[in-house]
């Protein structure tokens, strides 16, 4: 068939998911617990008595934004969501970058700022992190003078190396910046610090953030985005307007109005983290990077082959073994307990055989 696609987006990759049903999901660093039983029980009691689905959902989600403002205490002039933060991301591309215009964003890093640059016909430059995958500011300050981008994607913690970007860090990047700077802290609530408090500062700043990785609701699609709300109002222009469907809005309002339970979920990811990290660090022949989200980063001999003895026993972990700047890396989303202990008898039992 001919090829409709416009000529620019015939050598786009589009983001790629592996689809298994897995006993041991380990690769997208969702959340291990469904949504907790008390708000399942009120949502269904909700649907028992009708919430007029037959109407289209609140176009601004208004009493949602409301929530999310009482919880990062902002107003809700201040905040859009969308439809996971992916949308939020595909958003600000479009919104703000011209065709030709300036895209910087670090790598290894999340795989759809590229795809959204691309997309919105920008121009994407990718700085590497440093070796042991930290920012260096003045590899950015020096591609900022170079390029004069137009949006500036960070992420922090980074996906998948799991490092934090100091508050320092980013005003250092933000201070004489008179483009747009984009922070995505999908795993902010994971972390010591957060950019929230630099929105009141730098009205280019956008600060996004979500519910599918410590809120547990990555099935519902809910994102959301914090800046100030002149820069809030021009994001609209480019949302789609009923982008949040009723029943996501009305979860995501019980889940906020219940935080407390989220808080304890969010406790037990931290130990298990801890717990994971130092586990591992005592397999020999591997190295972990110490990480800040829900999710731990791990370089091993052979990539490609654990990945697939880990798959053999159950357990499906998120493979970058041939990323140009991942050699050999896997990444392990922190789950419950049992899991974790499953994980870490599989590596010590496949790296055992390796060694021999
Ligand atoms: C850094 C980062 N940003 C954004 C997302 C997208 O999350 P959402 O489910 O909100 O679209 C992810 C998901 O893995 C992520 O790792």
């Amino acid at each position: 068939m001919k090829n409709y696609l416009r000529d620019d987006l015939i050598k786009l990759k589009p983001y790629k998911v592996i689809e298994k049903n897995i006993r041991h999901k380990m690769d997208a660093n969702e959340s291990p617990w469904d949504m907790p039983k008390l708000i399942r029980e009120i949502l269904a009691q909700e649907l028992a008595n009708g919430i007029s689905l037959n109407r289209y959902p609140d176009s601004n989600a208004f009493y949602l934004r409301e929530a999310i403002g009482d919880y990062v205490q902002m107003s809700p002039s201040q905040i859009i969501v969308g439809s996971g933060s992916d949308e939020l991301i595909q958003m600000i591309a479009t919104a703000f970058v011209d065709k030709g215009d300036y895209v910087i964003y670090p790598t290894p890093s999340f795989g759809m700022y590229k795809i959204s640059t691309i997309i919105a016909g920008g121009n994407p430059i990718e700085i590497p992190l440093s070796k042991e995958y930290e920012y260096d500011i003045d590899d950015f300050i020096s591609a900022i003078h170079r390029y004069s981008p137009k949006l500036l994607f960070l992420c922090s913690p980074n996906n998948p190396t799991g490092n934090l970007l100091d508050l320092s860090q980013v005003r250092e990047l933000i201070k004489d910046f008179p483009g747009i700077v984009a922070i995505d802290e999908a795993y902010g609530e994971f972390t010591r610090d957060t950019s929230l408090r630099l929105v009141k500062e730098f009205p280019n700043l956008l600060v996004l953030r979500t519910f599918s990785k410590a809120f547990g609701l990555a099935g519902l699609r809910i994102g959301y985005c914090v800046t100030s709300p002149e820069l809030a109002e021009q994001l609209c222009k480019v949302k789609a307007p009923y982008n949040i469907n009723s029943f996501s809005q009305r979860a995501g309002i019980l889940t906020l109005e219940n935080i407390d339970l989220v808080k304890d979920r969010i406790n037990q990811i931290i130990n298990q983290r801890k717990f994971l990290y130092q586990a591992l660090k005592e397999i020999p022949n591997i190295k972990v990077y110490p990480s800040e989200g829900n999710f731990l980063l791990i370089r091993v001999p052979d990539g490609e082959g654990i990945w697939s003895k880990l798959l053999d026993r159950g357990i499906l972990v998120r493979n970058f073994a041939k990323h140009p700047y991942l050699d050999n890396c896997l990444r392990v989303t922190v789950a419950d307990e049992t899991t974790n202990l499953k994980f870490i008898n599989a590596m010590t039992e496949i790296l055992g055989q390796e060694e021999k």
